[in-house]
């Protein structure tokens, strides 16, 4: 009898795992936020193009991401994170400016075993929170004074972790780069690259770990050219229009 028991008991003890290894956050809440080198025009775990490193981007941490290699459902998504303060400092620092930044995710944090992008399910991180954002930063999109510090006060500028408040928001209406056709999409590569202008319920992407076979939405860039006709159509008519009032 035993065997059989050993197997049933692993088997039950694997189930919960894999079902329950992804992280369901609602579309607003608080968060923690670290930040990164990404270099200017790297191809980051979602494979969106080398130009959507040109605007706010970020990795989020593996079990909100939702996959622990290539791309996940997270990739694309655009939050609206705010700074709140501090706490690993003494004392905690609460700036008296409200900072704001809206990022596309379009890389993952991996879960190393314990660090900021470790949590999992009922298992928050050191700062009670299940989303850490790492913010691609120095980047030159966002200004180098970007993180508000008081050097008079603690001596060092950059405080390394914030708690941050998140809100999802859609790319294309709040993400700087949300009109800009060429940081739009995934690069054109036939497989474990998924990166929706503007993910939705339907245009998501699956969790490549769980299941690489699975077919992830169509977002190689001119996808998402096509995503925004209007936009470039207004652009070609206004240039008509000037170069018609320049001949007249
Ligand atoms: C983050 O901010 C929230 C909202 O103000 C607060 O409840 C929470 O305690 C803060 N967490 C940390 C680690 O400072
Ligand atoms: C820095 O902190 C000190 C002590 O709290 C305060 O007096 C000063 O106004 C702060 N400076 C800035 C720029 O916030
Ligand atoms: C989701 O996005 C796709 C691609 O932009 C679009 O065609 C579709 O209508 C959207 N669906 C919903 C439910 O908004
Ligand atoms: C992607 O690359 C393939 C092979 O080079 C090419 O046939 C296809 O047209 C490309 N697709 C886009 C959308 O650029």
């Amino acid at each position: 009898m035993r065997p059989p028991l050993a197997a049933l008991a692993l088997a039950l003890a694997w189930i919960p795992t894999t079902l329950a290894q992804w992280i369901q956050y609602p579309p607003e809440g608080t968060a923690t936020l670290t930040h990164y080198t990404l270099p200017e025009d790297y191809i980051a775990a979602c494979g969106c193009t080398a130009k959507s490193t040109h605007y706010p981007t970020a990795a989020m941490s593996q079990a909100a991401y939702g996959s622990s290699t290539a791309y996940g459902p997270g990739c694309g998504q655009c939050f609206k994170v705010t700074l709140l303060n501090t706490f690993l400092s003494d004392p905690p620092f609460f700036p008296d400016v409200t900072k704001s930044l809206v990022i596309k995710v379009t890389d993952l944090c991996p879960d190393s075993g314990g660090g900021w992008c470790s949590a999992s399910p009922g298992h928050p991180n050191q700062a009670g929170a299940y989303i850490n954002f790492d913010l691609a930063w120095p980047s030159s999109a966002i200004p180098d004074d970007f993180f508000p510090s008081n050097v008079t006060l603690y001596g060092y500028t950059d405080f390394s972790v914030w708690n941050v408040s998140y809100e999802s928001v859609s790319c294309v209406d709040s993400w700087a780069g949300g009109q800009d056709a060429a940081a739009l999409g995934s690069i054109n590569q036939t497989y474990g690259v998924c990166c929706p202008a503007n993910p939705n319920s339907t245009d998501l992407c699956p969790s490549y770990s769980e299941d690489t076979g699975a077919q992830p939405p169509d977002t190689i860039s001119n996808a998402a050219f096509r995503h925004l006709p209007s936009i470039l159509y207004t652009t070609t008519a206004f240039s008509l229009i000037i170069c018609v009032f320049v001949l007249l």
